[in-house]
C-alpha cells in the first residue's frame, strides 16, 4: 500500500512486521560506486547536480534492504547559500574561507529562502520521490543551529570549540544573532524539503555534545525548539539526532522531535525510558562494530533489539555515520540481521 512503509509506520509508532533500518551516511565513500562517481566530479558538483545527488542517494538501496533513503547532500549546503564560501580540500574536509568571529563578520551573511537559494536540493527530492515510489520513503535533513554555527565560527571541524564558545561567552549578542539567522534558514530549508516531498526530516546536532547542560539550555535549546515548533504545521515525522548528548537527553526531548536519535554511548533501553514511550527512538549500533566478525555483529544487533523490546517506534540505525573503510558485506549482514532478529 502506498506510503505504508515500515519505516513510516515506525515513525508514527504503529505496529511493524520487523524493525526498520537505515544508516547515517549511507550515501557515501564506503561504496566503490560512490568513489567512482566522485573521481569524475567535485563534492560540491555532486551536491548541486540533482541527477548526481539522486544517483548517490539510490546507490546504497541497490545493494541493501534499507527501509529508507536519505537525500545525498551536506549540512554545509545552506551555509554556502547564506554567503559563506566553503572550500572542499581533498583529505581535509570542508573549510570555511572567512570564519565568523565578530559582529562585522555577520555582514556578508543572509537568511535564505531555500526554494530560491538551493533549488537543486528540491529538484533532487522531487526526482527521488518518483524514482523511489513504492520502494522506499525519503528522508530530508539539516544540520542543527549550534552545529552549523560551530562550523561557521570555527571554520571547520574542531576539538575544543574554542572560537564558538569564546564568541558565545564574550559577545552573546552576536552569537544569538548568528543563531537566529541560521535558525530562520533551517526552518526555510526543511520546510522546502518537506514541500518538495521529503517524507521525514532529521536534524543533525552532531557537535552539541560539547556543551554543558546550562549552556545547552541557553545557547542551543531555544533554537532547536523553534525549529520543531515551526515544522509542526506539516504532518511529517521529525527525527532529532544529538550526538554525544546523553547528559542532555531530557533537554533534547523537550526541544522536540517525534523520534530521538541516540548514539552508542548510552544504553538504548534506558535512554528510551528517559525519553518516554510517547516518542520513538533511533539507534544505536556503534559504527566501529561493523569491523568486527559477523557473529559479533549479530550479537550486538540482537542486544539492541532486545533493549527495544519490540515496542513500536524503534528505528534501527548506527549510533553515528558509517565509516568510509567499513566492509560492505558487514553492513549488509547488519541490515539483514535487524530484519531477521526483530521479525514479529
Ligand atoms: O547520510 C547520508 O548519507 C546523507 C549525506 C550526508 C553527508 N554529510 C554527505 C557527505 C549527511 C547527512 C552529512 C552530514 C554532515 N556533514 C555532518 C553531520 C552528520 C554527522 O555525521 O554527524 C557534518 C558535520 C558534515 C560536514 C562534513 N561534510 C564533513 C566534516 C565532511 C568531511 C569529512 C567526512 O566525514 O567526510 C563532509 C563531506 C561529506 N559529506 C562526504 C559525504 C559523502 C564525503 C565527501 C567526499 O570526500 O566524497
Amino acid at each position: 500500500m502506498k506510503d505504508d512503509f515500515r519505516f513510516l509506520r515506525a515513525c508514527r509508532r504503529q505496529e511493524v512486521d520487523c524493525t526498520p533500518v537505515w544508516m547515517m551516511r549511507q550515501a557515501g565513500r564506503y561504496l566503490p560506486e560512490y568513489r567512482a562517481l566522485r573521481k569524475k566530479h567535485s563534492f560540491w558538483e555532486m551536491c548541486k547536480t540533482p541527477e548526481l545527488a539522486v544517483e548517490v542517494t539510490l546507490q546504497p538501496l541497490r545493494r541493501f534492504e534499507l527501509d529508507a533513503a536519505i537525500l545525498f547532500s551536506d549540512i554545509l549546503v545552506p551555509l554556502e547559500a547564506m554567503g559563506s564560501a566553503i572550500e572542499f580540500y581533498e583529505g581535509r574536509g570542508p573549510v570555511v574561507e572567512r570564519p565568523i568571529r565578530s559582529r562585522a563578520d555577520l555582514e556578508g551573511l543572509k537568511v535564505i529562502k531555500a526554494e530560491e537559494a538551493v533549488p537543486f536540493v528540491m529538484e533532487a527530492i522531487r526526482i527521488l520521490r518518483r524514482e523511489l515510489a513504492g520502494k522506499a520513503p525519503l528522508i530530508g535533513f539539516s544540520g542543527a543551529p549550534f552545529t552549523l554555527a560551530s562550523y561557521l565560527v570555527e571554520g571547520g571541524g574542531s576539538k575544543q570549540y574554542q572560537h564558538v564558545k569564546t564568541l558565545m561567552y564574550s559577545d552573546p549578542q552576536t552569537y544569538h544573532r548568528l543563531m537566529e539567522m541560521i535558525t530562520d534558514t533551517v526552518i526555510s530549508y526543511l520546510s522546502a524539503q518537506i514541500q518538495a516531498g521529503a517524507q521525514v526530516v532529521q536534524l543533525f546536532d552532531s557537535w552539541v555534545g560539547c556543551l554543558g547542560p546550562c549552556d545547552y539550555r541557553e545557547y542551543a535549546f531555544p533554537y532547536n525548539r523553534r525549529i520543531f515548533e515551526a515544522l509542526n504545521r506539516f504532518n511529517v515525522p521529525t527525527i532529532h539526532f544529538a550526538n554525544q548528548a546523553s547528559t542532555l537527553l531530557e533537554q533534547v526531548v523537550e526541544a522536540g522531535g517525534d523520534i530521538i536519535g541516540v548514539d552508542w554511548r548510552q544504553d538504548l533501553g534506558r535512554a528510551w525510558q528517559t525519553i518516554g514511550y510517547d516518542r520513538g527512538i533511533q539507534g544505536n549500533l556503534e559504527p566501529v562494530s561493523l569491523f568486527a566478525p559477523i557473529p559479533e555483529i549479530h550479537k550486538r544487533v540482537k542486544r539492541i533489539i532486545e533493549q527495544a523490546e519490540n515496542r513500536p517506534g524503534h528505528i534501527f540505525n548506527l549510533g553515528h555515520g558509517i565509516l568510509p573503510t567499513t566492509p560492505i558485506d558487514h553492513a549488509k549482514a547488519m541490515i539483514d540481521a535487524v530484519h531477521e532478529f526483530s521479525a514479529r
